[in-house]
């Protein structure tokens, strides 16, 4: 009998695996509560959120202004899973420019853009992995009427679809490329947009910049324009005019070419920062794309609300911000048991490794010791 009881049990779950999709393991433990000015938290935090950097293709580098929750979920031989909430502002580095939000300095308050995000973070240290397998963020521009008030003279942000706003870039860029001596650019997309009154008008705007395929010397002379072509650069410029002058300002920033690696195209390889010890750089290069069967599931978003100013939603009278102000959803599951994650892509081993994902924790079910001291703690531009 006690030899017959294994095979029974290997039977039946083979017998389970034909039939249904193998099931998640229940889970009973408790979510583990953590400080949010620990030094590990904000180690790891500072990772997710570098990583949440390098998977989006458009906006600017978010910078960890706090950590605002943190539960660990140790999965035995596994490792953890964390689900962190963090309070971040944008930086004045567009994600394109693949800068450390660590290197990426934040806006003045007047155009700051804050906001917060949600990150499940796998990390196990014996195997050196490090993995974000989902995010979502909601921003909003921190500028509303208390700021004007605060700073009535302050440039204030205005759409990027103003017509007044192109022609700032179009013309910012003209004289950058007329001081250029080979290649010539055109704008690919306007970034941000402010205005000022100084002794005129004035508009300062941020833009992407392709490479135009016509040379300076060779007017009407253009190679085709590669329909694929990428943004090379941030140009930021300024065009201020007074009754008898106009004033044009130009600064262009051109992007490291990124050389693609081989598994660059995979998930897995954004396993770390390079600089980080515990990653293994032989291991982030030879995962094989092919078995990573969630490398077409998108890992997240950045929403971008309005300002509060233009919605219907009140402060109080000591001017808080509306506590539903940034809504992150971020549920791969809603099972109070888990669901299983598949994370064997992550492994060079061929075993089969799954993680359980449970439904984020509530708010209300908050670390006791969180969030974590701000970086910049002007209420203004954090989220309740
Ligand atoms: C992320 O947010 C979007 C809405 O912005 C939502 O549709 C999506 O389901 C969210 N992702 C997850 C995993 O909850
Ligand atoms: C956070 O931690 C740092 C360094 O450990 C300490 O200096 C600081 O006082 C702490 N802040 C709070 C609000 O606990």
């Amino acid at each position: 009998m006690g030899l017959l009881l294994p095979v029974v049990l290997c039977a039946l779950a083979a017998f389970c695996r034909a039939t249904s999709p193998p099931l998640p393991p229940s889970h009973f433990w408790p979510l583990l509560s953590h400080g949010c000015n620990e030094s590990g938290v904000l180690e790891l935090a500072g990772l997710a959120l570098q990583d949440i950097n390098r998977d989006r293709k458009d906006g600017y580098v978010l910078s960890l202004n706090r950590v605002s929750d943190v539960r660990e979920d140790r999965q035995g031989n596994l490792g953890s899973l964390y689900y962190f909430t963090l309070d971040v502002l944008e930086t004045g580095c567009h994600v394109l420019s693949k800068k450390s939000w660590k290197d990426c300095g934040v806006r003045h308050l007047h155009q700051s853009v804050y906001g917060k995000c949600k990150a499940l973070f796998y990390v196990n240290r014996p195997e050196r992995v490090l993995y974000v397998p989902a995010y979502n963020c909601t921003l909003r521009p921190a500028y509303r009427r208390r700021i004007q008030m605060m700073c009535p003279d302050c440039p204030f942000p205005i759409s990027v679809s103003d017509p007044k706003v192109l022609e700032t870039a179009t013309e910012t860029l003209a004289k950058y490329n007329s001081e250029s001596t080979s290649k010539q650019y055109s704008v690919f997309q306007v970034t941000q947009a402010s205005t000022q009154w100084v002794v005129g008008p004035a508009y300062f705007v941020e833009y992407l910049i392709k490479e135009s395929p016509c040379t300076q010397h060779k007017d009407g002379n253009c190679a085709l324009q590669p329909p694929d072509s990428l943004p090379v650069g941030l140009c930021r410029g300024s065009r201020t005019e007074t009754r008898l002058e106009k004033f044009v300002r130009v600064n262009c920033e051109f992007f490291e070419p990124q050389v693609p690696t081989p598994g660059e195209e995979n998930p897995a390889a954004k396993q770390g920062p390079a600089d980080l010890p515990m990653v293994k750089e032989s291991q982030q290069r030879n995962i094989a794309p092919t078995n990573s069967p969630s490398k077409a599931m998108p890992k997240g978003s950045v929403q971008y609300l309005p300002k509060l100013d233009d919605e219907m939603m009140p402060e109080d009278a000591q001017g808080n911000i509306p506590v539903e102000a940034f809504p992150v959803q971020l549920d791969l599951t809603t099972n109070p048991q888990g669901e299983s994650l598949d994370v064997s892509f992550l492994f060079l081993h061929p075993m089969e490794e799954k993680l359980v994902v449970l439904p984020f924790p509530k708010k209300e079910q908050r670390s006791a010791e969180c969030p974590g001291p701000a970086q910049q703690p002007n209420p203004l531009i954090l989220p309740p």
